[in-house]
């Protein structure tokens, strides 16, 4: 099957500068960087490579617009993120071709991104006119109590390159719908989907008359040499990150010296219980569902499949029959249902993690091969009698992989669960409604999904504990997020 490449009507409106105060321009240093198509290993195109003084002068220009704009009226803030909206939904395919090309996503994967991404924008256009205050007598009677909101700062973003647009967006919306303005550092892997999306938003304020600094992207190659700068810099008030724990701990710490508000989505390590009464065949289409997306190169993927031992051949019998209808090809191409992992050394990590499983005493019952073919590919794997230890259940594999591992009650199967130092998502399947209510007390996580393998939604609140992270992001938490309060006492 040929592969389609990016549409060259796309690509010849794509920005490939830095976003500095409404103008695209290219990095002071005149660098450039390469972006690759991870199915294809092929380049897409050149990006500008910002250095740390066009990254100053971004926090200058959202700094400087931040007066503006939050004074901006909430409704008119609200009609603007509806403007981009319904602009994002209008080019919603040609995002998702871009999606697709720089990260490797099928296309029908790359679209629902863009609505998932696009639903940010319309749930925080939706909030922006309801950020509320409270007023009371305070208890003693002696006065009154009122409270009211006001944007933190100006913010930056560190956006990775699992969900371009969808992880932008659930930063930007909400910034914008509080008042703040934004410095976006997209992943080097895919800058180019955010690059888009910030054309629109650039278009909408431009069209409305409104402060052309209130979003700026600077792409880089180093996000040390961006992040180290902006991050050091008093104006900034903060800092919204999601990525791997180990970048996220080092962030939190230059963040400390800022004492910024910080929002960490960090790294995962989900369970994926399956307990004896449990509808096997719906256990079966969650988990296609909780570890297929994006090949598995999620923070919210099943990491370790927890299966009761009495409908554990079952339910392996089913991952294989399911996992082994998926097509792997070229996320353009029709039919395609898997698509690339994001790099080479994604590829040699799962296959070491899959090694490791084998040496200790695993059976691959599906996969647990490179397909023979160009690009980061890796083949939908479903390994049986994997050891607890085996670094395939204790660290994020990130790839298409599922490893099965047993368990005989209920009790063990949360100490297993909650043997980790992550808590973002879990997923459990059971009939018992009493024993998902025990499970959200019992399980150290952020999210829990009974029956279902897929929890994220715009409107709810999205994060974890422990080492997965700190804040929420997505409902009406996530604009909370971005807003100071202040008390007066009258
Ligand atoms: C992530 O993998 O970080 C986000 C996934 C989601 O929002 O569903």
């Amino acid at each position: 099957m040929s592969t389609p490449p990016l549409p060259r009507e796309v690509l010849a409106q794509l920005p490939t500068g830095l976003l500095v105060d409404g103008q695209w321009r290219p990095s002071s240093t005149g660098a450039t960087f390469a972006v690759e198509d991870p199915a294809t290993t092929e380049v897409v195109t050149e990006v500008a490579d910002a250095s740390a003084d066009d990254a100053l002068a971004a926090l200058d220009a959202t700094s400087r617009a931040f007066e503006e704009w939050r004074a901006v009226a909430p409704r008119e803030r609200a009609e603007t993120l509806r403007a981009v909206f319904d602009r994002m939904t209008a080019r919603a395919e040609e995002l998702a071709a871009v999606v697709t090309a720089e990260g490797g996503k099928p296309l029908a994967e790359a679209r629902a991104e863009v609505a998932y991404g696009a639903e940010y924008v319309r749930w925080y256009s939706e909030q922006a006119v309801r950020i509320d205050g409270l007023a009371r007598r305070a208890p003693a009677g002696t006065n009154h109590q009122v409270v009211m909101h006001k944007p933190v700062g100006p913010a930056y973003a560190i956006t990775p390159w699992n969900f371009p647009i969808a992880m932008a967006t659930r930063k930007i919306a909400p910034a914008l719908a509080a008042g703040c303005t934004m410095v976006v550092k997209p992943a080097q892997l895919t800058p180019l989907t955010t690059a888009f999306f910030a054309e629109i938003v650039r278009e909408v304020l431009a069209e409305r008359g409104l402060p052309a600094g209130v979003l700026a992207v600077v792409p880089s190659s180093s996000a040390r040499r961006v992040s180290e700068p902006i991050l050091a810099d008093p104006r900034l008030r903060k800092l919204s990150f999601t990525g791997s724990t180990e970048v996220g701990r080092s962030l939190l710490k230059s963040a400390a010296d800022g004492i910024l508000r910080t929002s960490m989505e960090l790294g995962g390590n989900a369970p994926f219980l399956v307990f004896e009464d449990a509808d096997v065949e719906a256990a079966v289409q969650g988990a296609l569902a909780a570890k297929m997306r994006n090949a598995g190169q999620t923070c919210v993927a099943a990491n370790r499949f927890l299966v009761h031992s009495a409908v554990a051949e079952d339910f392996a019998a089913g991952l294989v029959a399911a996992f082994g209808k998926l097509v792997v090809g070229h996320g353009a191409a029709e039919g395609t249902s898997v698509g690339p992992l994001i790099e080479a050394a994604a590829v040699d990590k799962v296959e070491e993690l899959v090694a490791a499983a084998v040496d200790r005493g695993a059976s691959v019952r599906l996969g647990g091969e490179r397909p023979d073919r160009r690009g980061y590919f890796y083949s939908p794997t479903v390994l049986t009698g994997v050891d607890r230890e085996a670094p395939t259940v204790t660290e994020e594999i990130f790839g298409p992989v599922a490893p099965i591992v047993t368990f005989d009650t209920e009790a063990e199967a949360i100490e297993l669960a909650n043997g980790t130092e992550y808590g973002l998502v879990a997923y459990a399947f059971t009939r018992d409604v009493n024993r998902a209510f025990r499970l959200a007390e019992a399980i150290e996580t952020g999210m829990l999904g009974i029956n279902r393998g897929m929890v994220s939604d715009a409107s709810a609140p999205f994060g974890g504990v422990k080492s997965s992270g700190l804040g929420r992001e997505g409902g009406e938490a996530g604009l909370e997020e971005y807003l100071d309060s202040i008390y007066l006492a009258i």
